[in-house]
């Protein structure tokens, strides 16, 4: 199981939960990130920019996704390169889940987090890359699942759709 989705959709918490309940292992992505370049993801973009970012978020997933036994939760923009979605869109190892919702649900959410560079903008600006990425999101996906349900509800409809 891969999820992905914009900021806010709650892929960590779905993600952490989806690996309990099956006996995967969790791996989060930005997680692994911080612990193999010993960096947080905010001074990764401070140091190298998104661009840089990007390259190691590319190469990170390629390195994780080979794991079967694995729930993996995605960062918000692992869909902006084509190298990136070439791997979600050909993987054989897991289900696509796109965490999906309505930009306000999410912004509301996430809005206050100093964390995640890619809000500094604001609002207009995050807006617009939110309905930049959702074509990407669902080219690169297998399945939509509504992340504005409750979380014991994304994760049941999730592990149905795993049967
Ligand atoms: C990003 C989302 C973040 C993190 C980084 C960039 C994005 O992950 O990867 O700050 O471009 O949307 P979350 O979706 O877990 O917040």
């Amino acid at each position: 199981m891969i999820l992905t989705g914009f900021m806010g959709s709650g892929k960590t918490t779905v993600g952490e939960r989806l690996a309990q309940s099956t006996g995967k292992e969790f791996i989060d992505l930005d997680h692994y990130i911080e612990e193999e370049t010993g960096q947080s993801i905010s001074s990764i973009f401070e140091d190298q920019g998104e661009d840089g970012f990007r390259q190691i978020e590319k190469e990170a997933l390629k390195k994780v996704i080979g794991n079967t036994d694995a729930v993996i939760s995605t960062g918000g923009g692992i869909i902006t390169y084509e190298e990136s979605r070439d791997l979600l869109k050909g993987n054989k190892n897991h289900n696509v889940y796109f965490l999906s919702a309505p930009f306000d649900l999410l912004y509301e959410r996430v809005k206050n987090d100093e964390g995640r560079p890619m809000l500094k903008n604001g609002y207009d600006a995050t807006r617009e890359l939110y309905e930049s990425r959702l074509q990407f999101y669902e080219v690169t996906s297998h399945y939509q699942v509504d992340a504005a349900l409750e979380v014991a509800e994304i994760e049941a409809a999730i592990l149905e759709l795993e049967d």
